[in-house]
């Protein structure tokens, strides 16, 4: 059954304390947990267990009788306070889940949220329960010398048979989500931070001994987001110490555990051989993530899970702003829309559409969205947008002195931006409730002799499942008009609020046929839809300052004409090609930016914005585009590749700029059947100083069926046989190769001996990146689906979260053809038959059938 938002009720009992004694062993640990019980209502005690048999159970030291209802140990408590004993036993090697305490590589650790807690130790296992935690680890010494917990590390010391302990707390009141250990052994970076009130903070970044040497550059960004945060929000850091650790099997990105954040390792480690300049971004972007958590998401938590989006859509705000200071905004801004855009959008658009703040879930681990995380930063945003920089800061500190050590909802934050800035925020709300991208109709009118345009906007808010009808939603739409002959903006940029379904805005004094520039810096997470010609879009990808808009009007231009060309087969190209032409010309812009701009939106966006997606129309259209641009630019491709070589192997931004539009530029050489092609991608990959350099020429050669292509993943394969991370290139680029044999290669991997199904990373890496491949995946044989429904049900016997997050791309069947409709369903029909399905993949599969 599901659960309902509507059905939040406060705890019964609360659990201001607890210890915890671990007895490590990844056969058999034992757990005592003595909880110390104060009754908040009436009721028994029920504590959640999942997989759980308690041992031994006491109240007040007296064996207590208890009851099992489902997963929840009951016990009938009179009185308001008490001193609960339980003992259970668990078995960390037998975890696949890698929820709960598992075995990773020779590690113990942990991962609990949102509900793995429950499977350590019986406990209300919901964020409202706020516990001060004090932790006894103890251990075989040899085999893990190192025992690490939340908080403070307080006591350590020896016992008889080579075991040893560690005593560990944690003095702040948290949720159990939040509880972490890692027991191991491993190896330290360390290093310090002084806060701004002159703390002194230890930190630790602790890894696998060989790995030491890719830890600087997480440290590096770990102290600059703890200064970063104490100058843009305020937020000092709390604990004495910060431990990072990665670990090689995880089910996701990383997790922000108070004091003792636990990595994913491909969000740790990095060095120029085996990390591309996007993996440094990304690992600076989640520690930084993680980081911020300990106000937003630590300090501050959620009241349910309903209100998830309360701490992560706030959080992935705050790093994007973090990562725009660090680098260049602009690309960091196209960068968050392209995601949004890849992830989001489809989500938002299909049978699995959900609002940030949702009403129902089966299971709560498949509510860790694109939706949740990412469109609930672009309603922040918003909320940034309108209110201004300097109010918005008050807000947040207002949320952050309220809420404070407690449980808080989506309400209390808008309430806190309300209060502290005065700006009401009445219907905005709607974002927290309804689903969907909105679209919004953009049309300019111009009456030359009035000198006066006319704006009318008009937003619809499409249907969503269990939303037919839909209000329309506040939102801050950033706007400028050009002039077509001057070139300049007529007026100063507006930021307009469309508050209802129409509206009109009127210019006056304009001299000369105005050009529309709106959504500047993507200012609302909506579509748009205008009448802009293909001379206007090239105008602006020319003209506007707003570096968002700039981009976009090359993007909606590439768009429309591959839109044309799908349906007609012979668009006229030219606008494109001189417009990229004049792009990589400019030499006011920098390289990066270029990179963006020039770059083809993916086949999957294009199918986006069909009714009815037809993957081998959009291929050919796609692929002649493709080499028209490289064959009809060529001499400009290869004067950029060239000029671009000056980047060289500097991990300076300027460098990673050069790097990324030299890839780009290298790729539509490739691409435009140039004789010496591939050689040119295999000298590229030979003299790589990088692994960025070595990752764009391997990407280039996957497009093409060549020697050189079989030699340099051969290469790549011997020379990084041993580094997980790498090989998980090798697997991705192949399943991400936009060639029609790209199914046969990825069957084949699925075979290879280095295809571990236990390894969530290397199954995102073939499976997950095929999935999204349009024109692997769409084969018209029907291969693919009954590739990835095999997996589906194969992996959902091992790690059912990570199983359910392959499930979505089949759930898309309504966008395509009836053909390739009918195989989707009849992949997720056979799904859903398997017996002892988990409720993740369930969950996934019957709401993707609708
Ligand atoms: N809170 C973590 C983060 O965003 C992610 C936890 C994901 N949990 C899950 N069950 N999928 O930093
Ligand atoms: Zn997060």
């Amino acid at each position: 059954a599901p659960v309902l938002r509507a059905d939040y009720a406060p705890p019964v009992w609360q659990v201001p304390e607890i210890a915890l004694e671990f007895d490590l062993d990844p056969a058999r640990t034992q757990v005592t947990g003595r909880l110390s019980v104060v009754r908040a209502g009436t009721g028994p005690l029920r504590l959640d267990g999942d997989g759980l048999t308690a041992d031994a159970v006491s109240v007040d030291g007296v064996p207590a009788d208890w009851t099992m209802d489902g997963d929840q140990l009951v016990i009938d408590l009179a009185g308001d306070a008490h001193l609960v004993e339980i003992r259970v036993t668990i078995a960390p090697e037998a975890n696949t889940q890698l929820m709960g305490l598992y075995a990773s590589d020779g590690l113990l650790c942990t991962q609990c949220e949102a509900e793995g807690f429950r499977r350590i130790m019986f406990f209300p296992d919901r964020p409202d329960v706020l516990a001060r935690y004090a932790v006894r680890l103890v251990a075989d010494r040899a085999r893990y010398p190192v025992l690490l917990s939340n908080g403070d590390h307080v006591d350590s010391g020896t016992l008889p048979d080579g075991r040893h302990y560690a005593d560990w707390r944690d003095p702040f009141p948290k949720p159990s989500y939040l509880f972490a250990l890692v027991a191991g052994d491993l190896a330290v970076n360390r290093d310090s931070f002084v806060t701004g009130s002159g703390k002194v903070v230890e930190l630790g970044i602790w890894v696998r001994e060989h790995d030491l040497g890719r830890t600087g550059h997480a440290m590096h960004a770990l102290k600059t987001a703890m200064a970063w945060d104490e100058r843009v929000y305020g937020r000092e850091y709390d604990l004495g110490v910060f431990n990072i650790v990665a670990v090689s099997d995880f089910n996701f990105g990383a997790m922000e555990n108070k004091g003792l954040n636990i990595f994913n390792s491909r969000y740790v480690l990095a060095d120029p051989d085996t990390a591309t300049d996007q993996d440094y971004d990304a690992v600076a972007t989640v520690v930084a993530h993680e980081y911020f958590h300990n106000w937003s998401g630590n300090r501050v938590t959620c009241r349910d899970w309903f209100q998830l989006s309360l701490k992560e859509g706030f959080t992935v705000f705050r790093d994007q702003q973090y990562s725009a200071d660090q680098g260049s905004a602009a690309v960091k801004r196209i960068e968050d829309v392209r995601v949004l855009r890849a992830a989001q959008f489809p989500e938002d658009g299909g049978p699995l559409a959900h609002p940030i703040r949702p009403d129902s879930y089966i299971e709560i681990s498949n509510f860790y969205t694109a939706t949740i995380y990412n469109k609930g930063a672009e309603v922040i945003r918003m909320m940034h947008t309108m209110l201004g920089e300097a109010a918005f800061r008050a807000g947040s500190d207002l949320y952050f002195d309220r809420h404070d050590g407690t449980a808080a909802t989506c309400e209390d934050f808008v309430a806190a931006m309300e209060d502290a800035s005065g700006h009401d925020l009445g219907m905005f709300r709607l974002w927290y409730r309804q689903a969907g991208t909105p679209r919004v109709h953009a049309a300019l009118d111009f009456d030359a002799p009035g000198g006066r345009a006319r704006l009318r906007l008009q937003q619809v808010v499409p249907a969503t499942p269990g939303q037919p009808d839909k209000q329309a939603m506040p939102m801050p739409l950033r706007i400028a008009l050009f002039g077509e002959v001057s070139g300049t903006k007529l007026l100063p940029e507006q930021t307009v609020m469309l508050d209802g379904a129409h509206q009109e805005i009127l210019f006056e004094g304009i001299g000369e046929r105005p050009v529309l520039s709106i959504n500047r810096g993507f200012s609302a997470p909506v579509t748009i839809e205008s009448d802009r010609s293909a001379a206007d879009l090239a105008f602006l990808s020319a003209h506007d300052d707003d570096p968002f808009a700039r981009y976009e009007a090359m993007q909606q231009l590439m768009v429309d004409t591959l839109v044309d060309d799908v349906a007609t087969g012979n668009a006229d190209l030219t606008p494109v090609i001189a417009a990229v032409k004049a792009t990589l010309a400019d030499p006011a812009l920098e390289p990066a930016f270029v990179a963006e701009a020039v770059l083809l939106p993916s086949e999957a966006y294009l199918g986006d914005q069909m009714p009815v997606v037809d993957p081998q129309a959009v291929t050919r259209a796609w692929d002649r585009l493709r080499g028209a641009l490289g064959a009809e630019l060529i001499a400009d491709w290869r004067g950029v590749y060239a000029g671009m070589a000056a980047g060289g192997d500097s991990l300076e931004a300027a460098g990673k700029g050069m790097r990324r539009l030299r890839g780009v530029a290298l790729g539509y050489i490739v691409a435009s059947g140039a004789a010496d092609g591939p050689a040119l991608a295999a000298a590229q990959y030979e003299a790589a100083g990088t692994m960025t350099d070595r990752q764009t020429a391997l990407s280039a050669l996957a497009m093409t069926a060549s020697a050189e292509r079989d030699a340099a993943f051969a290469a790549f394969h011997a020379r990084y046989a041993d580094n997980g991370l790498v090989l998980d290139k090798w697997f991705q680029t192949q399943a991400l190769a936009p060639r029609s044999d790209t199914i046969d290669v990825v069957e084949r991997l699925a075979r290879h001996p280095d295809f571990v199904m236990t390894n969530p990373n290397r199954l995102r890496s073939l499976v997950g990146a095929f999935a999204v491949n349009q024109r692997a995946f769409h084969d018209p044989s029907g291969r693919g689906y009954r590739f990835l429904g095999e997996m589906v049900v194969a992996i959902d016997r091992i790690n059912p979260q990570t199983a359910a997050k392959l499930v979505p791309p089949l759930g898309r069947w309504s966008r395509f053809d009836a053909a390739r409709g009918a195989m989707m369903r009849a992949e997720l029909e056979r799904v859903l038959g398997t017996e002892g399905l988990s409720k993740d993949v369930f969950e996934q599969v019957s709401k993707s059938l609708g």
